[in-house]
């Protein structure tokens, strides 16, 4: 078996499903502590799958963590548990210094101890893969480099300082203890189940809703957006392959500011679902105010895992950004389940004035 955790969450939830896709796949366990952001409704089509195993709880949890290792045994753990909200992450910093540095110093305790109760054979076959943000790296300049894996660390929120300090633990754990460790930041991502707090679905349902499309400052913003397909088909390969103690980033090689990605969404709305009155869905942006500290610029260098592990993302931003509109289209129940939910206690703190 794989331990999985935040497997109920966004890129999570499409890894379990992706992973559990195959036939040949080994069982996942999924501890989730089923946040506002871990959605049962995400993993439906595998309430009868015997393969998969959901465990409600905390990474924080030590007793629950050693327990769920001591008993079925994993060869790897994947540990997307998170808070991953910037905006959030401003407006109440405390649950993500918990769980994403806590809970991760917990999670590498109790994995370690139990890495270190294995035979020779098991020990060497295990892995613990931390899933990481590009954020770590703070923000570009126009015409700099895209990140590379060597790039310094320079956190500007407190969600990137918390993914920041997870990752050093993480790489502490590997030179001090040789515990086996890979790391994966990656960008932006976007795809099906993306919860609507994030810009790209917040904007296609927004829109569909014809409620005002709120563009942070000029928009002009660049984010590298990858499609989560191609996010979880590197992480697979980093597990394969990847080598211990080593960093990847992941990138789609799709840098666009928001304004763009926010007039492409309507582009293929309005040829999807035209608005009644045939005016563009363009017609709903509205400027807001500017995020506090806002990062102007991220960009992935993914030559090394391309290098190295011969991966490329699949998906092109027009091929992957036309399959998510269609998905949010296709899946209406999904959505009015998210909607309903504490989503729209979030908006109105977000969005009041
Ligand atoms: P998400 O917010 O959609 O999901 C997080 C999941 O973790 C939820 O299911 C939540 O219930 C669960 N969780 C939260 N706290 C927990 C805890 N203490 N114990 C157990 N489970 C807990 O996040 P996501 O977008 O799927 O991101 C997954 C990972 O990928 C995170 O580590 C994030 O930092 C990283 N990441 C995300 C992006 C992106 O674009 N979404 C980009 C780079 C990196
Ligand atoms: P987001 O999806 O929150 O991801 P991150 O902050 O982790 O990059 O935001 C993506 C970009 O879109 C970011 O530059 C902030 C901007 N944005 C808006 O302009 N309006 C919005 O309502 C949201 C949620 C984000």
């Amino acid at each position: 078996m794989i331990l999985v955790t935040g497997g109920a969450g966004f890129i999570g939830a499409n890894f379990v499903l992706g992973w559990l896709s195959s036939s040949e796949a080994e069982g996942v366990i999924n501890l989730d502590k089923l946040t506002y952001a871990g959605n049962l409704a995400n993993l439906q089509s595998l309430k009868v799958d015997p393969r998969h195993m959901l465990v409600h709880g905390d990474i924080g949890d030590k007793g629950l963590v050693s327990n769920l290792l001591s008993k079925y045994r994993p060869r790897a753990i994947v540990n997307f548990a998170a808070e991953s909200h910037v905006d959030r992450s401003i407006h109440g910093p405390a649950e993500f210094i918990q769980t994403n540095i806590i809970g991760t110093f917990n999670l590498l305790e109790c994995a370690r101890e139990y890495w270190a109760s294995l035979r020779d054979s098991e020990k060497e076959e295990f892995r613990f893969h931390h899933v990481s943000t590009d954020e770590v790296y703070g923000s570009l300049a126009p015409s700099d480099p895209a990140f590379k894996e060597s790039n310094p660390y320079e956190p500007n929120s407190p969600y990137s300082a918390s993914k920041a300090a997870s990752d050093h633990l993480v790489r502490a754990w590997f030179h001090t203890y040789g515990f086996p460790v890979v790391t994966t930041n990656c960008s932006n991502n976007y795809g099906p189940y993306h919860f609507p707090e994030k810009l790209i679905p917040l904007v296609i349902l927004n829109a569909l809703n014809g409620k005002p499309l709120p563009i942070y400052g000029d928009g002009q913003q660049i984010r590298d957006w990858l499609f989560v397909g191609d996010h979880c088909s590197a992480i697979r390969e980093v597990l394969a392959k990847g080598r211990l103690g080593e960093t990847y980033n992941i990138g789609g090689w799709n840098e666009k500011a928001n304004l763009e990605v926010v007039n492409a969404i309507c582009a293929i709305l309005d040829e999807l679902k035209p608005r009644a009155d045939g005016k563009s869905y363009a017609d709903q942006i509205t400027f807001v105010k500017d995020r506090p500290g806002h990062d102007r610029r991220y960009a992935i260098d993914a030559s090394k895992i391309e290098e190295e592990l011969g991966w490329r993302p699949a998906e092109t931003f027009d091929t992957g950004i036309r399959k998510t509109v269609q998905w949010y289209l296709d899946n209406p129940d999904w959505v009015q389940g998210v909607v309903t939910g504490s989503y729209r206690d979030w908006l109105e703190k977000q969005y009041h004035n």
